[in-house]
């Protein structure tokens, strides 16, 4: 989706930011318990005011939040009373923590430093065709080899036209296979999912694939 969807979404709230949990993603709870990110640098793409972050960052070495829309921002130090250092405009550093308010997309490697881990959780499938293939080689052209990226998915039927998409298996071979093994850690059946009563879907399944870079 274009940057004013998501302006707007996080000006209006309620059930337009109704993808923000109010406690940990159990998938980032399978990183943190599985010490895969203990030493780690660790990027949150389109990181929204996620609370797995300040989890990520009791254990990692360095995380590394990117956000769009700069009130999205506002909430998420607010709501964690984190008194971030403004080193520079659209940077703020509390302690290992850093949130950056940058489009993703402008994103570089020499910008961002070396990465050991991605999390990704609602931001593949945040976009459609074509920025899910844009977002799938930027983020690959980030990543130096023996990178880790853990990618949460939902697939669902019959499909919508609105975020989040519905990204199964096939398609993560389809952006990833070339450039990363990839493990399929979690492929669980969710009927008690929020969306499904809300959209009055016939299935949803939630996926986690741990992908390692080459
Ligand atoms: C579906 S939300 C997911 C947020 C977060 N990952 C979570 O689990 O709650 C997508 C987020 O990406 C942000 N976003 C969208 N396009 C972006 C871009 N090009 N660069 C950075 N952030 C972006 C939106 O503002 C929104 O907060």
């Amino acid at each position: 989706m274009e940057r004013q969807f998501w302006i707007d979404s996080w000006d209006e709230g309620g059930s337009k930011t109704s993808f923000h949990l109010p406690e940990v993603h159990p998938h980032a709870r399978y990183l943190v318990d599985g010490g895969l990110l203990d030493g780690a640098r660790v990027l949150v793409p389109l990181c929204g005011k996620s609370l797995d972050m300040p989890a990520f960052a009791r254990r990692a070495r360095e995380v590394v939040g990117v956000e769009l829309v700069e009130s999205a921002v506002a909430q998420f130090l607010a709501d964690n009373a984190i008194d971030p250092v403004r080193t520079e405009p659209g940077v703020f550093r509390a302690g290992n923590l850093t949130v950056l308010v940058r489009d993703f997309f402008d994103l570089t490697a020499a910008d961002l430093g070396s990465v050991d881990v991605v999390y990704d959780r609602a931001c593949l499938v945040a976009f459609p065709e074509p920025m899910r293939e844009r977002y799938a080689a930027h983020l690959t052209g980030l990543l130096p080899a023996g990178a880790r990226y853990f990618l949460n998915t939902l697939e669902y039927a019959p499909v919508m036209d609105t975020p989040p998409f519905s990204v199964g298996p096939d398609a993560v071979r389809g952006y990833f296979g070339d450039a990363f093994d990839i493990e399929h850690v979690f492929d669980d059946d969710r009927p008690d999912h929020r969306m499904v009563a809300k959209f009055g879907l016939e299935s949803l399944r939630e996926h986690g694939f741990l992908l390692h870079r080459r």
